[in-house]
Formats: C-alpha cells, sequence, structure tokens
C-alpha cells in the first residue's frame, strides 16, 4: 500500500462502502462478509503468515476481487484511513492478554476507539465477540461510557446469540468446544 491516506476509491475502485477487519485469523468470516456484500469493499489486517495465506487461498477459490489484505497491525492501517468511512468493523475475539500488566495491548484501548470514532460512518457498525469474560467487561465498560458508541442490544438473546448475518469463525468454534460460551457485541456509531 502506498504511504500516506488509504484511497479507498482507488483500492476499490467498484465499491460503495467499506467494512475493516481486525485480526481475522483463518479469514472464514471474512470471506463470508465478501460473499454476502460483493459491493462492499473490506481490508482485513492480520499480522500472522498462516492466516494470510489461508485468506488469500479463499480469495482464490471464491474469486473475490473485494479484499484488500494488510499482513501486520490494524492499528497501522487504521490511522491511515480517511475521517468516516467504515460502514463496518470486524473485531472477533481479539486477544484476551489476562495479565494485568498486559492490559494495555488490548486492541479495545481510548485511543483505539477515539480512531474507530473517527474512520466509523454515523450508524456504522462495529462488531465485538469473546469467550472471554473479563474482555466482555472490559469492552463494555469503556464502550458504554463512550457517547460516540451505542450498544444495541435489547434482550440478552442479543448478545448470547450470533446473528444469522454474522458468520463463524475458527476460535469461536474452539471456544464452544471446549464449553466456553461467547458474547456477540452490536454497537452503533452514533
Ligand atoms: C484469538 S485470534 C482470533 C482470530 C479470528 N478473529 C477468529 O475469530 O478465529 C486473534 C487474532 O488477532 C490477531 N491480532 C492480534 N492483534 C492484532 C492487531 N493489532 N492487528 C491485527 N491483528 C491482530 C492475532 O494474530 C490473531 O490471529
Amino acid at each position: 500500500m502506498p504511504d500516506g491516506v488509504v484511497d479507498l476509491a482507488r483500492l476499490f475502485p467498484a465499491a460503495s462502502a467499506f467494512a475493516f477487519e481486525v485480526g481475522f485469523g483463518g479469514g472464514e468470516h471474512l470471506a463470508a462478509q465478501a460473499r454476502a456484500h460483493p459491493a462492499r469493499g473490506i481490508i482485513g489486517c492480520e499480522p500472522f503468515l498462516n492466516g494470510v495465506a489461508k485468506l488469500l487461498t479463499q480469495i482464490d477459490e471464491n474469486e473475490l476481487t473485494n479484499v484488500r489484505v494488510h499482513m501486520g497491525d490494524a492499528r497501522d492501517v487504521m490511522v491511515r484511513l480517511p475521517a468516516r468511512c467504515l460502514a463496518a468493523v470486524y473485531v472477533l475475539f481479539p486477544d484476551p492478554w489476562p495479565k494485568l500488566r498486559h492490559h494495555k495491548r488490548r486492541f479495545i484501548q481510548a485511543q483505539t476507539l477515539d480512531e474507530l470514532a473517527r474512520v466509523m460512518t454515523h450508524g456504522g457498525e462495529l462488531r465485538l465477540a469473546t469467550d472471554h469474560m473479563a474482555y466482555a467487561c472490559w469492552a463494555l465498560s469503556h464502550l458504554m461510557r463512550d457517547e460516540r458508541f451505542r450498544w444495541s442490544a435489547e434482550t440478552a438473546s442479543d448478545w448470547r446469540a450470533r446473528p444469522g448475518d454474522w458468520p463463524g469463525t475458527r476460535y469461536e468454534q474452539k471456544a464452544l468446544n471446549a464449553g466456553r460460551p461467547c458474547v456477540y457485541l452490536r454497537f452503533i456509531r452514533q
């Protein structure tokens, strides 16, 4: 990607909206979203080569033309996105960094929320999933005191069950197989 502000129109000449996935792992969710929304350009970020290779295979097999991949830290891309460009952001099973001294490494942080608030469109949706209940509480405490985001849940089933238009991930399946329940949080940029 050339330096400077990311030129989304150049990156995705045929797209009418844009989405962003942080830490796509094996890429199954990202590929499914790209198939479901062919008019949406999706940028996926993942530092691990194996994950990137898996996503590239799915892009190839499904002939997806609306995906761009950054092998590295999502925050490095986020700061280069123009304001109010993302209709959807996916943060699925972020590393929980359970030790207190590592909490500063968690993806959900005041600084990241500032950046997300800047790059998301009004009405844009942030989807966050985790099987780590302390991380769920951490994310909720950050996002619920932030007036720029509104948690859209109205009943418990809204966060206990994965919505139909939210494809599953490999990590989620591992958590469920191990008997760990998952939570699915949706926030709307106000
Ligand atoms: C627990 S895994 C979940 C993977 C996938 N989302 C899933 O649900 O199967 C967390 C992933 O986030 C990636 N990751 C962690 N920090 C990241 C960052 N700052 N930017 C991009 N990816 C990141 C890790 O490499 C890892 O693949």
